[in-house]
C-alpha cells in the first residue's frame, strides 16, 4: 500500500471517532494572516495537545536545522501541504478537541469558495473567532470581516485582540480597541459575546490564562469557545416536511418526502403550507419496511417516508407540512443574500425560477439591495450583480410562499435560482423589515352568511351623483399625503360630494391604536383601512385613505378589499432627501439619531408602487397644483 493512502486510513480511524462520541462545534476562524492567524491557531492546536504525534518536534527541530526562530504557521503550513496532498481525511476540516468538546474549523482555502460553501450550505458553522492585530486596531480589513459574519447569519462570536505583546499588554489600548470594535459589530448586527486580550505568539489568553494581563478578568478564547452552544440538531428543530409526491392507492392517498427537520407521530396534526391545509397523520408509511416489522408511529428527520391523512384534502408537491404551532412563514416578498454564479448578471426586474425545498415557482428580482465584493467585502449599490458576488436583494413571487428565516431553519430558509436551466444562484432568507402573511390570509370566521342590502349600489350613486370608491394614497412619511388628503377633501364636499379621509395618525389613535410600526402591525392596520375604506365606497362615499402603506402585498389585498369596485391607488411621490429636508413632524431627525426604530424610508422599507393609477410628484407640484389634479380625475372617474 502506497504510503499516502495509508495515512489516510490512519487519520480517518483517529479523528473519526471522538466526532461521534463527543459534543462537536464547527467554528470559523475569521482574520488576516498578518494579524496572526495561523499563529494563533497552531498555537490552540498545540496546547490543547490536538497536533499529530511528533509534528510539533519535528517542524522545531527542522527551523533548528535551518537556523530560523520556530514559527507557528510553519507548523499551520506543513499540516495545509498535507492537507493539500489529500493526505488527510477532508480538505475543509481540521480538528482539534478540548477538554470539553471536539472542534471543526470551517475554512476552506480561498474567500470566495469558503463564502459559497457558506452560503449554498455545504458548510455551515456554530460560532466565529474573529481575531485583531492589537497593534493596528481596528482596521478596515477588520470591519469587513464583521460584516461577513452578519452575512452568514453566525451569532455566537468572541473577538480576540492579538499580539497584545507587541504593545506592552496595555490595558488602555485594549479597552479602546474593545470599544471600537464592539460599537462597529453592534451597529451591523453583531454583538461579540467576548473580547479577549491574547498573545498567540507568548500564548497569552489561548489556552492557559495569561499572568502578564492580570487585569484582564474574562475566559480564555478556548473557554469563550466551550462556551458557545452548537446549533440544535435537527430533530429537535420544528417539523420541516416538503411534500415531494403524492401517490394514489386505490382509496388512499399517500403523500411522500424527506423530514428535513424535526419528527411528528400518528395522530399530530399537519398543516401544509402555503395553502394552509389541514389533517391528522393516520399512518406513515416507510419505503424499506421490513416484512414483520411493525409500522412505524413516528419519523424523525433524515428520514424518507410516505404519510397517509385522516381527512382526504388535496396537497401537491412543493407544500411544506410543518406543526400548526411552529408553521414556518408564508409571504410573496422577501429579503435574501445572495451568491451569485450565473453567467449572466442578475438584473433588478428580471424573473428566475426560485427552488425552495421541493417547491419551484418564478420570483422577480425587486430590488438590488447592495452588492458585497467578496474579495474585500465592500459594499456598493448597483441595478445588476455580477458571478461570484455577494448582494442582498429582495424577491417577489406573485404567488405566497412558504418558507423560513435561515437563522431560524436552515433547511428551509435557503433556496437556489436557476435562469434558464442552470443555476444562478443560491441563497439566505431574512424577512428583516418584512411581514409574515400567514394571519392575514388565514381565514378563521366559520358559519357566517352574508346579508343582502335593501338599497343597491346603482340607486346610491344616482342619489349622491357620484359613484362610491377609494382613492388609496401611499408615499413616504412628510411626501404630503395629509396635507393633499385634507385639501382635497375639502375642495370635493364643496363641489357636492360625500368624501371623508381616512388618515393614518388619527386611525392609529382609534380602530388601530392596538398597533404598532413592526411590519405584521403595518399589514394589519393596511388590512383593517382596507376592509374600512372599502365599506365607506360601498356606502356610497369617496374614502381617501392617508397611509404610508409601504408594502405592494398590502396596497394589493386593500384593492381586493374592494372586490372590483372603484379603487384608485394614488403614489404621492417624494423622495427620501425630500421629506427628510421638509420634516414637517421632526420625525426623520429622530429617526437618524436611533431615537424611533423601523423609521419608513430610513430603517424599514417602502416599496414603491408599479401599478399605480396616479402619480402626485409633490416634489414638483405645489399643493394646489396636487389638488387640481385630484379633482379633475375624481370629475371623470367617479360622476354618474
Ligand atoms: S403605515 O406604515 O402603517 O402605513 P401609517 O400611515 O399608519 O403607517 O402611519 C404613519 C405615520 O406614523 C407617519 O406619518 C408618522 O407620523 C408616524 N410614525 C411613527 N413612527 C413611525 C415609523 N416608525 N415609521 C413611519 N411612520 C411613523
Amino acid at each position: 500500500m502506497p504510503e499516502a493512502s495509508e495515512a489516510k486510513v490512519k487519520l480517518a480511524t483517529v479523528n473519526e471517532s471522538p466526532a461521534s462520541a463527543r459534543d462537536l462545534l464547527r467554528i470559523v476562524i475569521v482574520g488576516h494572516v498578518d494579524h496572526g492567524k495561523s499563529t494563533l491557531v497552531g498555537r490552540m492546536f498545540h496546547d490543547t495537545g490536538s497536533l499529530p504525534d511528533g509534528k510539533y518536534e519535528s517542524i522545531k527541530a527542522m527551523c533548528e536545522r535551518r537556523g530560523v526562530p520556530f514559527e507557528w504557521a510553519f507548523l499551520m503550513d506543513a499540516l495545509q501541504a498535507e492537507r493539500d496532498q489529500g493526505i488527510t481525511i477532508d480538505t475543509s476540516q481540521i480538528w482539534f478537541k478540548t477538554d470539553a468538546r471536539d472542534y471543526t474549523i470551517i475554512d476552506a482555502p480561498g474567500h470566495k469558495e469558503f463564502l459559497k460553501n457558506m452560503i449554498t450550505g455545504a458548510a455551515q458553522s456554530d460560532a466565529a473567532l474573529l481575531i485583531i492585530d492589537a497593534a493596528e486596531g481596528v482596521r478596515e480589513q477588520s470591519r469587513r470581516h464583521g460584516y461577513l459574519l452578519h452575512l452568514l447569519g453566525i451569532r455566537q462570536v468572541a473577538v480576540a485582540v492579538n499580539k497584545m505583546d507587541l504593545i506592552g499588554y496595555e490595558q488602555d489600548q485594549f479597552d479602546l480597541i474593545e470599544q471600537e470594535y464592539r460599537d462597529y459589530l453592534t451597529s451591523i448586527g453583531v454583538t461579540p459575546t467576548f473580547v479577549i486580550p491574547v498573545s498567540a505568539r507568548a500564548g497569552d489568553n489561548i489556552v492557559t490564562e495569561s499572568t502578564t494581563m492580570a487585569w484582564y478578568k474574562g475566559p480564555t478564547v478556548v473557554k469563550a469557545l466551550d462556551s458557545f452552544l452548537p446549533k440544535a440538531t435537527a430533530s429537535d428543530r420544528p417539523l420541516r416536511f416538503p411534500v415531494q409526491d403524492v401517490y394514489k392507492f386505490d382509496q388512499r392517498r399517500i403523500i411522500a418526502g424527506r423530514i428535513e427537520e424535526g419528527s411528528f407521530a400518528v395522530g399530530d396534526e399537519l398543516v401544509f403550507s402555503p395553502s394552509n391545509k389541514k389533517a391528522r397523520v393516520k399512518s406513515i408509511e416507510a419505503w424499506s419496511t421490513i416484512p414483520g416489522k411493525e409500522q412505524p408511529t413516528e419519523a424523525f428527520a433524515g428520514e424518507s417516508v410516505g404519510i397517509t391523512l385522516d381527512e382526504q384534502i388535496f396537497v401537491e408537491r412543493g407544500e411544506l407540512a410543518s406543526h400548526v404551532e411552529h408553521a414556518p412563514i408564508e409571504t410573496d416578498v422577501f429579503r435574501a443574500r445572495i451568491f451569485w454564479l450565473g453567467h449572466e448578471s442578475m438584473v433588478k426586474g428580471k424573473t428566475y425560477r426560485i427552488k425552495l425545498g421541493t417547491m419551484e415557482a418564478p420570483v422577480t428580482v425587486q430590488s438590488i439591495e447592495s452588492i458585497i465584493d467578496t474579495s474585500d467585502l465592500s459594499n456598493t449599490s448597483s441595478h445588476q450583480v455580477e458571478r461570484n458576488q455577494v448582494a442582498e436583494v429582495v424577491l417577489r413571487s406573485r404567488r405566497m410562499l412558504a418558507l423560513d428565516e435561515f437563522e431560524k431553519a436552515p433547511k428551509s430558509g435557503r433556496f437556489v435560482l436557476i435562469d434558464k436551466y442552470d443555476i444562478a444562484g443560491g441563497g439566505i432568507i431574512s424577512m428583516e423589515g418584512y411581514a409574515n402573511q400567514r394571519d392575514l390570509i388565514t381565514s378563521r370566521s366559520t358559519n357566517i352568511t352574508r346579508v343582502e342590502h335593501g338599497v343597491t349600489t346603482e340607486a346610491r350613486a344616482f342619489k349622491n351623483g357620484h359613484k362610491g370608491g377609494v382613492l388609496w394614497f401611499t408615499g413616504l412619511s412628510g411626501a404630503g399625503k395629509s396635507t393633499v388628503a385634507v385639501a382635497l377633501e375639502k375642495k370635493l364636499f364643496e363641489k357636492g360630494y360625500n368624501v371623508f379621509v381616512l388618515d393614518g395618525d388619527n386611525v392609529r389613535h382609534g380602530l388601530n391604536a392596538n398597533l404598532s410600526f413592526s411590519p405584521e402591525d403595518r399589514a394589519e392596520n393596511i388590512r383593517r383601512v382596507g376592509e374600512v375604506s372599502a365599506l365607506f365606497a360601498r356606502a356610497g362615499m369617496i374614502a381617501i385613505t392617508s397611509f404610508i402603506s409601504p408594502y405592494r402585498s398590502d396596497r394589493d389585498r386593500a384593492r381586493e378589499a374592494s372586490n372590483g369596485g372603484d379603487f384608485h391607488e394614488i403614489f404621492v411621490k417624494a423622495d427620501v432627501a425630500t421629506c427628510e429636508a421638509r420634516d414637517p413632524k421632526g420625525l426623520y431627525k429622530k429617526a437618524r439619531s436611533g431615537e424611533i426604530k423601523d423609521f419608513t424610508g430610513i430603517s424599514a422599507p417602502y416599496e414603491e408602487p408599479d401599478n399605480a393609477e396616479l402619480t402626485i410628484d409633490t416634489s414638483v407640484l405645489s399643493v394646489d397644483e396636487s389638488v387640481e389634479q385630484l379633482v379633475n380625475y375624481v370629475e371623470m372617474k367617479f360622476k354618474v
